[in-house]
């Protein structure tokens, strides 16, 4: 047997429809190099997708790597309760010293849904030792994704996710968000106030005395299809949660370590959350890693003698592991020295600008969405009405299968396709990606959809 049929006789993978698979098969990566995959035929992908978001400066990065072989030498991973370990305790206090300022203290987990875990039980039980035992649900956004475990599928939106399992998940207010593609309010990007905050202001109004904190992804709707919407939402959302004593959970997992051109997505908003969930580009892409920070306040309302059972007992056995914590040190290091967030303003502002000439006059182009090293592409049925294709057409899809045999990851959300790529790309590349890209929009088109490819 090959690795391909090996893989699917014994692999059940993440996120898929496994029948697809005898029609697609599974691209076997043998090695990877900046933006760059490379599988076992030879073939090259450039992984636009920073392979599910997380890698932030490139595949086999050689910084990266050295660290990784200097730190196996001395402790590759120990016991976090009562024992610690050196790249842990830099790494806290470093992150102490660049997120939010009343953020002061770090939990460290191991992946973004046992994050949200954690943020959603401190939130809660801090508020039952507070004896706010009233308080006991959360507030989530429409279309928003936190993780798919019990707890962060419970703050989920996404039907695909979450609709099965609705039975057994927490009873989460749902507040309708920003959706400024298709404002309700008649409001364009440059004009919006957040005026669709008054549901949520309604919504912690109406029922903040049982709402425990409410969780957003701060800027940007990842999963939901790089939904950006404006920061006055965020600033709206820290003053209201003050004053209805909610706690509020930034969930900067997809967006944290400067994708959406901050290093932290709030940033943008000049907020501090009281809890912020941090993965994916923590660890530059290279290993499962997670923390939680939170305030004095948070953490002082658990300290105290054990038998006042004030402890939050909560364990995950790889959280504080020396190898992710020595490589999210030299992460951080180099976005210091390389000055990486300043460098991606022109980087992200060439994709655009790339991307906004490429799709003038495509009448299946609905909107061309951006921020930071962010940009999406929303294709539509028809771009006057802003009407989407049917999900089940999978037009996204099959715009991903023609982009991969040009050398291309897409890994379209729906009909949303996007760039989020690692900060080191290069001009040629970004040339590459928005260029294959709109090649494989423009070959769909052909092929489907009666050719109605351009509007003029
Ligand atoms: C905003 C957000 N929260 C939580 C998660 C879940 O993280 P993980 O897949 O590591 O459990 C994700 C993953 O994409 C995410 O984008």
């Amino acid at each position: 047997m090959n690795y391909v049929e090996k893989d699917l006789k014994y692999i059940w993978h993440p996120c898929s429809q496994m029948k697809d698979y005898e029609e697609l098969n599974p691209i076997v990566i043998e090695k990877g190099e900046g933006v760059w995959l490379y599988d076992i035929h030879g073939n090259a992908y450039l992984d636009c997708i920073s392979s599910w978001w997380t890698n932030t400066l490139g595949h086999s990065n050689k910084r990266i790597n050295e660290a990784i072989k200097k730190q196996i030498d001395s402790i590759e991973h120990v016991i976090f309760a009562n024992f610690s370990n050196k790249p842990a305790i830099e790494l806290a206090e470093k992150l102490v010293n660049i997120t939010p300022y009343k953020l002061k203290k770090v939990f460290f987990s191991d992946n973004g849904s046992s994050a949200v875990e954690i943020a959603l039980k401190m939130s809660f039980h801090y508020n039952m030792q507070k004896g706010n035992t009233k308080k006991k649900r959360f507030v989530a956004l429409s279309d928003a994704y936190h993780g798919e475990t019990l707890g962060a599928l419970s703050v989920c939106d996404v039907d695909e996710f979450n609709m099965v399992y609705k039975p057994l998940l927490l009873d989460t207010l749902r507040v309708e968000g920003p959706d400024c593609y298709r404002c309700k309010y008649g409001y364009s990007r440059e004009n919006c106030n957040a005026e669709c905050f008054g549901n949520m202001k309604k919504c912690l109004m109406e029922n903040h005395e049982e709402i425990s904190a409410v969780i957003v992804e701060p800027m940007v709707q990842g999963a939901a299809g790089m939904k950006i919407y404006s920061p006055i939402y965020l600033k709206k959302l820290r003053d209201c949660c003050d004053k209805y004593y909610v706690h509020l959970i930034a969930d900067e997992i997809a967006m944290g370590f400067g994708r959406t051109g901050k290093m932290f997505a709030c940033n943008h908003a000049g907020i501090s959350p009281d809890f912020m969930c941090l993965s994916k580009g923590i660890s530059a892409g290279y290993m499962p890693m997670s923390v939680v920070m939170t305030t004095d306040e948070v953490y002082d309302c658990f300290y105290g003698d054990y038998k006042e059972r004030k402890s939050f007992i909560h364990s995950h056995t790889y959280a504080g592991n020396a190898m992710g914590c020595a490589i999210a040190l030299e992460n951080l290091k180099i976005f210091e020295q390389d000055n990486i967030i300043e460098n991606n303003i022109e980087k992200g502002k060439l994709i655009r600008e790339l991307t906004l000439k490429k799709a003038e006059g495509l009448n299946h182009v609905g909107e061309v969405r951006s921020i930071g090293m962010i940009t999406a592409i929303e294709i539509v049925k028809d771009k006057k009405t802003k009407e989407s294709y049917p999900f089940d057409m999978r037009v996204g899809y099959e715009i991903y299968k023609i982009a991969l045999k040009k050398g291309l990851l897409l890994r379209p959300i729906g009909n949303v396709l996007y760039f989020i790529p690692p900060y080191i790309i290069q001009q040629e590349e970004i040339e590459f990606m928005v260029n294959t890209c709109f090649q494989s929009i423009e070959e769909y088109f052909q092929q489907n959809a009666g050719g109605d490819y351009t509007d003029m």
